[in-house]
């Protein structure tokens, strides 16, 4: 079993932000990686619908023997993890929110901004962890709409998204926010665009290492850690236009490219 894969699934291309820091903690896993962009985005569906989705695309991944299950998408994980975690309680399922802890530690000025996707933004868990770790600060959420299917087409630095990060950014910035918490996995692809925005004013703060950090505890605990010394081998699913996705996966992961199989779960 110890041989099997990491299966790692998001709405699209998002979740290899959280892939990358898994492929540095743990290189040599095999991996299985799973964008749903015909169904993308999640954001803007209600929670039942998303749970259908996230169940259909983790059963998907135990059918190709994932020894383990990382929900990379915090839309995801906020409406269905639970769900999951449920219908299969022997699998180490590893989850994320919106990193609003340690954003509300560092801050200085009292104020934080969260970068979210609309269901993560009016979920009960993020409301839950802002109540219990951020109440003497001031929390800024927004949901950019189409922000993450311009990040979906590979546009991280085209001049309109640079202008509707900005919109959104300005505001939180006249407020005196000093920490921006990247709360949707497609989001740290636009650091370099946010930063050039913010300058160093703003921490921009994602889950994407502390995700990586829980699924090594998670496999070390359920002794599942692969043995094998020589670098993981990773596949990729999608269930869009593979032809299309391709070259945005290399590019965001800095590849030249990558082989990636349709595989539709219904
Ligand atoms: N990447 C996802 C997240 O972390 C959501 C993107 C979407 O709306 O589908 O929230």
């Amino acid at each position: 079993m110890n041989k099997q894969p990491i299966g790692i699934f998001d709405s699209g291309v998002g979740g290899l932000s959280v892939m990358r820091e898994i492929i540095k903690l743990l290189p040599y896993e095999d991996l299985i990686y799973y964008a749903d962009s015909a169904n993308c985005p999640y954001g803007t569906r209600p929670p039942e619908e998303i749970r259908v989705l996230a169940v259909k695309v983790a059963a998907f991944l135990l059918e190709q023997g994932a020894k383990a299950l990382v929900v990379a998408c915090n839309t995801a994980s906020t409406a269905a993890v639970a769900h999951l975690r449920q219908r299969w309680p022997g699998v180490p399922i590893v989850g994320m929110v919106p990193a609003v802890k340690p954003a509300a530690a560092m801050t200085q000025t009292g104020v934080i901004g969260v970068l979210a996707t609309e269901a993560t933004g009016r979920a009960p868990v993020l409301l839950d962890i802002i109540d219990r770790f951020a109440t003497d600060t001031k929390v800024l959420i927004v949901a950019p709409p189409g922000l993450v299917e311009r990040i979906e087409a590979g546009q991280i630095s085209h001049p309109e998204t640079t202008a509707l990060l900005r919109q959104y950014l300005d505001p939180m910035l006249a407020e005196g926010a000093d920490a921006l918490v990247l709360g949707c996995t497609h989001f740290p692809f636009l650091r370099p665009t946010l930063q050039k925005i913010a300058g160093e004013r703003l921490s921009l703060i994602d889950s994407g290492e502390a995700v990586a950090r829980q699924t090594r505890r998670l496999l070390e605990q359920a002794q599942l850690l692969n043995p094998q010394t020589l670098p993981g081998q990773i596949t990729f699913y999608t269930s869009t236009d593979p032809i299309q996705l391709a070259p945005v996966i290399a590019r965001l992961l800095g590849y030249t490219s990558i082989p990636l199989v349709l595989q539709n779960c219904g």
